[in-house]
């Protein structure tokens, strides 16, 4: 069976290291393995749930879209495209907001992280961000969704939605969504608090590695990495307690391939003096190209505008999604179920 495979990122702030491992090199190795069909979207409607600059957002907007054909996405293989340029995404969002439970959404640890402790000021749109998401990934019927470990809550979500559509409308029309959670760096951390997930929205740089960051920069901050006194971990045991180590040790492997027995064999009982050079080396050569790829496909803003238009209109004019094929105000009132 060919797998449908969707997945997004907003384009809020630059990318960084954990968008990368977590998400987006997964999505080059799924578009290059058998006959999977790959849709890639910028989800710029979920990034105006919070205030935004107008310009800033459309320059965001193709700088994502830069990063993802830098990364390996080929267009002429997948379709890339913004989710404003897809009308379905926000039109179907409500026919699954009557069937989201607000118990449900009230659970999501993102929306109770980013609303922190006054969520009588938490927009709605942030609210109903999940379904918004679910609305994405259900418009295609996708089968997979490479994400990073955060967003499996959100998937749970998705699937639910799924199954309460089908059976409401009585018809077998959703394919439940698999996460695809994938690779070492599921869960890729802050470069000074092992406890605490790398963010492009985190207040302070050096706690992370975006995908724009020159050499030196990569280097410097991983030198300023937080880590312990401890020698590198020998073993899965020296993790313990040891949350910046894991993460530094963590980020090697994502990058370079090598299993953690193999990093235990080269570097347990060094300094981290002596691993945090290597790593920054690791990163270095995985990453340089990536961001000498993308600054070239910055200066041509307009043909990633192009790349972005071709996408959503292949979006529009292919997906028949249930909204265009059913005649629907009618289907509903003749066959949906009461609630
Ligand atoms: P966003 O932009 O916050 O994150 C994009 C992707 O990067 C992953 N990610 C991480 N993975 C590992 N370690 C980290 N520190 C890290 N930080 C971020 C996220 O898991 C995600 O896969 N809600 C989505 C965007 C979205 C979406 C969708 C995804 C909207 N609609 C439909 C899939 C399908 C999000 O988290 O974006």
């Amino acid at each position: 069976m060919t797998k449908r495979i969707f997945s997004g990122m907003q384009p809020t702030n630059q990318l960084q290291l954990g968008n990368y491992l977590g998400a987006l090199k997964n999505w080059v190795s799924l578009q290059n393995e058998g006959d999977n069909e790959c849709i890639f979207c910028v989800v710029d409607l979920h990034a105006i749930t919070k205030t935004y600059d107008k310009e800033g957002l459309t320059q965001a907007t193709r700088e994502v879209a830069a990063a993802y054909i830098a990364a390996g996405i080929d267009t002429d293989k997948s379709t890339l495209f913004a989710q404003s340029s897809v009308p379905g995404h926000s039109q179907l969002m409500w026919l699954l907001a009557t069937m989201a439970q607000m118990g449900k959404l009230s659970r999501m640890t993102q929306f109770k992280d980013k609303a922190g402790k006054n969520t009588e000021k938490a927009g709605l749109g942030l609210y109903s961000y999940p379904v918004l998401m679910a609305a994405d990934i259900l418009l295609y019927n996708a089968t997979h969704v490479p994400v990073g470990e955060d967003q499996k809550q959100h998937l749970e979500l998705a699937r639910d939605l799924a199954a309460t559509f089908n059976t409401r409308y009585d018809i077998e029309h959703f394919i439940q969504p698999e996460p695809y959670i994938m690779g070492a760096g599921t869960r890729v951390m802050s470069l000074r608090d092992g406890t605490q997930k790398m963010s492009k929205s985190a207040e302070s740089d050096m706690t992370r590695i975006n995908l724009t960051d020159d050499a030196d920069t990569i280097a410097k901050k991983i030198k300023k990495a937080k880590t312990d006194a401890e020698p590198v971990p020998s073993s899965e045991g020296d993790f313990e307690n040891r949350p910046e180590a894991k993460n530094l040790m963590t980020i090697y492997s994502a990058l370079s391939g090598e299993d953690m027995n193999a990093l235990f064999s080269q570097f347990g009982g060094k300094t981290f003096g002596e691993f945090k050079p290597a790593l920054a080396d690791v990163a270095v050569s995985h990453l340089e190209p990536i961001t000498t790829r993308m600054n070239q496909l910055m200066e041509d803003p307009q043909e990633i505008d192009k790349i972005l238009i071709k996408g959503g209109e292949k979006c529009n004019a292919t997906r028949t999604t249930i909204l265009t094929k059913k005649q629907w105000i009618l289907w509903v009132f003749g066959k949906g179920k009461t609630c």
